[in-house]
């Protein structure tokens, strides 16, 4: 029953929980004029920068016909005079049904929903969880490999702090893939990760060299390495262009593969792959406002 429930951790949702969003995205797709929260007001809080994740859940919230209040730049809030996020989300929930938020802490957004007396979707905490992310990633993967099931799957770039990989990976735990992990040493997938697949009897494998798994992959799955995550900016700047992907490079690839990036991209895809029908990253990224019209309108119950 996802009525009501928040999403902080893309654990919050069991298989059954996520199939659903993936079938509602798809009924939203195919007909996304439905007004079905007339009446509503959803808060959109931004603690932290944004563009997809927050317009896509600006234009689902509106495409529903729900009303939208929020913010998307804290230093307009009292945020700045030292309120604490707790006071900060009691406030809030006194105002709106539902909360959307991202903050840059690890933590802040299962904080919130301790402290939220409405739903809070996590919109992307520190270098934790992106869940809403991750559903419409399974979207597209869903959308492109016609299943969910048995894929390789390649994930090439900042596996340390991605929060989009870490949310992935879990999600697609339930499928039986294989895991190609591709990153250099400073940026590889974290050892808790590793254990979450070892337990659940899950296939990875770990490269330094992006050619390694191109032949393979049927998802490409390209991070940015993100600069707002490093305490030492030498280290990013060792490391932030040790894999660009290039339209030349592709011609071994799989004729199913499909590469998707939760963008934004930095310089990690290049722009000759744009044209390449192998790239999917902006159709991904319009899969992201169906997704999240699905998560809003399931958990406040207007489809069950
Ligand atoms: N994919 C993603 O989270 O993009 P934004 O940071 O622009 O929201």
């Amino acid at each position: 029953m996802i009525k009501n429930k928040s999403l902080v951790s893309i654990n919050d949702f069991s298989k059954d929980e996520m199939l659903r969003i993936l079938d509602l995205a798809a009924d939203f797709e195919a007909n996304p004029d439905q007004p079905l929260l007339t009446g509503k007001i959803i808060a959109s809080l931004f603690f932290e920068p944004s563009t997809r994740t927050r317009l896509s859940f600006e234009t689902a919230m509106n495409r529903l016909g729900a009303r939208v209040i929020g913010f998307s730049d804290v230093n307009a809030t009292s945020t700045t005079k030292g309120e604490t996020l707790k006071d900060t989300i009691k406030m809030v929930s006194n105002y709106a049904d539902l909360i959307v938020m991202r903050h840059p802490l690890e933590g802040a957004a299962r904080y919130a929903s301790e402290q939220s007396s409405v739903p809070i979707v996590n919109a992307g905490d520190g270098a934790n969880q992106h869940p809403s992310q991750t559903l419409l990633d399974m979207y597209s993967i869903r959308k492109t490999q016609g299943t969910l099931q048995n894929l390789n799957i390649a994930m090439v770039g900042d596996l340390k702090y991605g929060r989009t990989v870490h949310s992935l990976i879990m999600a697609m735990s339930y499928f039986n893939p294989t895991f190609y992990f591709v990153a250099p040493d400073e940026l590889r997938m974290p050892q808790e990760y590793k254990n979450f697949l070892d337990d659940k009897g899950i296939k990875y494998e770990e490269h330094h060299d992006m050619a390694d798994i191109l032949h393979i992959a049927d998802i490409l799955y390209m991070t940015r390495v993100q600069k707002e995550r490093f305490s030492d900016l030498l280290e990013y700047e060792r490391v932030k262009n040790t894999y660009v992907l290039h339209n030349d490079m592709l011609s071994v690839s799989k004729d199913n593969m499909r590469i998707l990036h939760p963008l934004p991209r930095v310089g990690e895809i290049s722009t000759d792959v744009d044209q390449n029908p192998k790239a999917y990253f902006f159709e991904q990224a319009r899969n992201g406002m169906f997704t999240r019209m699905a998560i809003i309108a399931a958990i406040l119950g207007a489809k069950e």
